[in-house]
């Protein structure tokens, strides 16, 4: 029996209309444009305004975008994963919300979580439906409306993140196209330095933990930054190595977008140019699950059938990863 991979067959982003950008940031805390940028590459990110609206909207969004382009009946999908740090709510889970909003029936639907690098997990184990012959259409979503958690008065976290998400369809492949190699990590070591200390069993939601500010993202930024720029750099030049694929071989890069720095000492790593890194950071921030999706379906008219890329990522937990796959159409955008 033929190897069967599992191949990205269609990519769609979703991000909301608001735009706060750094200017606007520069009324609610003691912030600039200058330190933004020179800092983080930031330039703007998107925020979903209005009530009642949370990352199963945003999820919802790019989910119906891409049955549409892909030509898929929600009936047609076996499995949804939701890639997420920011459920609508504990439970249910995020995709079984999104699976009931675009109308899949009784699917088997279930959410991940591992923060900034939950695409590349759900992706993964996504792929491991397909390899083995259990699914043929599987959705991977990534969707955060990071501005739920962020406090906007405390400016070395507001500045970072913004809402959005991108959905991916998994399909089987018989020409070696597709996930060809993944890598994921964690250390729980690292949970003190990014977390959102309260609203879990540990420290349900009280009027202590409200007044205490507790359910917002808590970043210690350098020491996540110091493992981020290691981490990344250190799972990308692995997969390169034990795929023996050489900077010639990849034809892009696609980096988790919190930190433009971090990017930098990735590609630098490869020893890849910056001609072929996806950087999408200056106009949406860290979207946490979307930023990698969301590079896909900006640069989806540029990618090649056969091309190699590199994905990575980095996020709370801690945990990172990187999955190596060969692309599997030319753009049809
Ligand atoms: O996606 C999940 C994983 N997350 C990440 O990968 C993020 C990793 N961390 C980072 O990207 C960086 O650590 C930050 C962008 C969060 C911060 O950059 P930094 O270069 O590490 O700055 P810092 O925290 O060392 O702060 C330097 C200075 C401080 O002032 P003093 O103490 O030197 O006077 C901060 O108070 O910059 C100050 N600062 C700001 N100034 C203007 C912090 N935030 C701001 C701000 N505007 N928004």
């Amino acid at each position: 029996m033929k190897k069967i991979n599992a191949a990205i067959t269609g990519i769609k982003g979703y991000v909301p209309d608001y735009v706060l950008d750094n200017k606007e940031l520069e009324k609610l805390v003691d912030t600039n444009d200058e330190w933004i940028v020179s800092r983080t590459g930031i330039k703007e990110r998107r925020i979903l305004k209005g009530e009642n609206k949370g990352s199963s909207d945003l999820g919802t969004a790019a989910v119906n975008g891409l049955l549409k382009k892909t030509n898929t009946l929600p009936e047609e999908i076996d499995l949804l994963i939701c890639a997420t740090a920011t459920p609508d709510m504990l439970f249910p889970s995020t995709a079984c919300l999104i699976a009931n909003k675009i109308g899949a029936g009784n699917i088997c639907a279930f959410d991940i979580m591992a923060a900034c690098s939950g695409f590349l997990y759900a992706l993964s184990t996504a792929s491991k439906f397909i390899e083995t012959g259990t699914y043929k259409k599987v959705i991977v979503v990534g969707c955060d409306k990071m501005s739920s958690i962020v406090d906007y008065t405390d400016r070395t976290t507001c500045v970072l993140f913004g809402d959005g998400a991108g959905a991916i369809l998994l399909e089987p492949n018989f020409e070696g196209l597709g996930v060809q190699d993944t890598i994921l990590r964690s250390d729980g070591g690292g949970g003190e330095f990014l977390r959102q200390k309260a609203g879990g069993s540990l420290h349900p939601a009280s009027h202590k933990t409200i007044d205490a500010r507790e359910h917002f993202v808590y970043q210690d930024g350098q020491p996540v930054f110091k493992a981020a720029v290691k981490s990344m750099a250190d799972v990308s030049e692995e997969i390169m190595k034990r795929n023996d694929l050489t900077a010639d071989d990849v034809a892009w890069l696609v980096p988790h977008q919190a930190n433009k720095r971090i990017i930098d000492a990735t590609s630098r790593r490869m020893g890849v140019g910056e001609e072929k890194v996806m950087l999408n950071i200056e106009k949406y921030g860290n979207t946490t699950t979307g930023t990698i999706p969301l590079c896909l379906w900006d640069w989806e008219s540029q990618l090649k059938k056969g091309d190699n890329l590199v994905l990575a990522a980095f996020g709370g937990g801690f945990t990172w990863g990187s999955i190596y796959l060969k692309w599997a159409y030319d753009s049809k955008k």
